[in-house]
């Protein structure tokens, strides 16, 4: 992307920040951040994110906002040069909560990509749009879920979150006959594979800080089934590459796939383990691991605990149940499209047992990210 402008959008976020942090040391790139106009300093912000890092790209950070239209809240001058110049865009702003209502979800991430889309048809020069999107569009599924594929084919979804970003696919998909699209699906972001550092807290560091306090004695799955959980490191350099480098339009998932994935019993033990050997004193407090029970035995638990549950264990339970039911829909998601691409890079998920140890570590030390480490 040498010599060439990029959108960035969500440049505030765990994936978007990270992004950032790569595009900002290549010399010769413009990078137009979009940072949501908010009482926060938007220069400030990016600043937080960049730290000391030695910028070497002409970083210009833009205010606003892709739910007012296809300016993204940009004034007429600044949208009309923002326009020409673009010659890639990586969409990653959006919402990811999993507890937003339907229609605050589809504004976030249907209505809020179709004015990217809008933001897109008017730049001549468009070699490239990235919209990232995540591997459970598929909802319900169980089994192989392709690149190819698309959507929950009729099993419905764990929350609105993936219902929304599946119906913000379509709209990608449908523009994909007049723009230079790509979908990139990821899988769910646990941390640096080297450092553990975490960019964004999710539902997966949230249930290892339930297990650390004994407030998950159950979780719904199959013990056998693998959990697909990739770094942050990965995850950057191979959006990179694909936008650089991927066919459009095309699909990707950036997943680890059966073959880099610990099942989910062992994911559990490696969990205990890490906290055994970070934090030699939890040894000693004999939590109980979390029970792995079938979907039915999992919903019976969740009602039990809403009529008879102490108010911590109710706060818990309904803090993973969002994304546990998820664990009870099995599925292996194939990445043939990107490791296509990927090959010559040398990019690759490496294996989760390899660096999710480190990611508990750093959850320990920063105290879920409460404090500096
Ligand atoms: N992290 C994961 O594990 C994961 C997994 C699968 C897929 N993904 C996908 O990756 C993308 C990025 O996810 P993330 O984890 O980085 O999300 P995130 O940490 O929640 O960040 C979302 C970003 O979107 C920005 N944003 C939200 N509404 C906006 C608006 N109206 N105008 C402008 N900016 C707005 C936020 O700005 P503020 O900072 O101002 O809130 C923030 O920068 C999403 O498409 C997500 O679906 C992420």
């Amino acid at each position: 992307m040498r010599d060439q402008s990029i959108l960035l959008t969500g440049a505030t976020g765990a994936v978007g920040g990270d992004l950032l942090r790569k595009l900002a040391v290549r010399k010769g790139l413009r990078i137009n951040a979009l940072v949501r106009r908010s009482d926060r300093d938007p220069h400030e912000r990016v600043k937080a994110i960049l730290g000391e890092l030695d910028v070497t790209a002409k970083l210009n950070v833009l205010e606003g906002d892709i739910g007012v239209g296809s300016s993204l809240g940009l004034d007429d001058a600044t949208l009309a040069s923002v326009r020409r110049e673009t010659t890639h865009i990586i969409h990653a702003a959006g919402s990811t909560s999993f507890t937003l209502p339907l229609a605050a979800a589809r504004a976030a991430n249907v209505a809020g990509s179709r004015n990217v889309l809008d933001f897109a048809r008017g730049c001549a020069s468009l070699e490239c749009g990235a919209f990232l999107s995540t591997v459970y569009v598929s909802g319900k599924r169980r089994g192989v879920f392709a690149e190819s594929e698309y959507g929950d084919e009729g099993h419905g979804f764990v929350n609105s979150y993936e219902q929304s970003k599946a119906e913000m696919e379509e709209i990608v998909r449908a523009a994909m006959g007049e723009l230079p699209l790509i979908l990139v699906r990821l899988s769910t972001v646990v941390g640096d594979s080297t450092t553990g550092r975490v960019s964004g807290f999710n539902t997966i560091h949230h249930a290892i800080r339930l297990l650390y306090n004994g407030l998950a004695p159950m979780i719904p799955g199959d013990p056998a089934e693998p959990v697909d959980i990739v770094s942050s490191d990965f995850v950057a350099a191979a959006t990179l590459h694909l936008v650089e480098n991927a066919p459009r339009p095309g699909v990707f998932h950036l997943a680890a796939g059966r073959e880099s994935s610990s099942s989910l019993e062992e994911l559990i033990g490696e969990t205990v383990s890490s906290l055994s050997r970070f934090r030699p004193a939890w040894r000693k407090r004999a939590v109980e691991r979390p029970l792995i029970v079938d979907l039915d035995t999992y919903e019976l638990f969740v009602r039990s605990v809403e009529e008879t549950g102490n108010e911590v264990l109710k706060g818990a339970t309904r803090a993973i149940r969002t994304f546990a039911y998820q664990l009870a829909h099995p599925k292996v998601f194939a990445t043939n499209q990107a490791a296509t691409v990927l090959a010559e890079s040398g990019i690759a998920p490496q294996r989760s047992s390899d660096f999710y140890p480190r990611v508990v570590k750093y959850c320990l030390e920063s105290n879920w990210g409460t404090r500096p480490c």
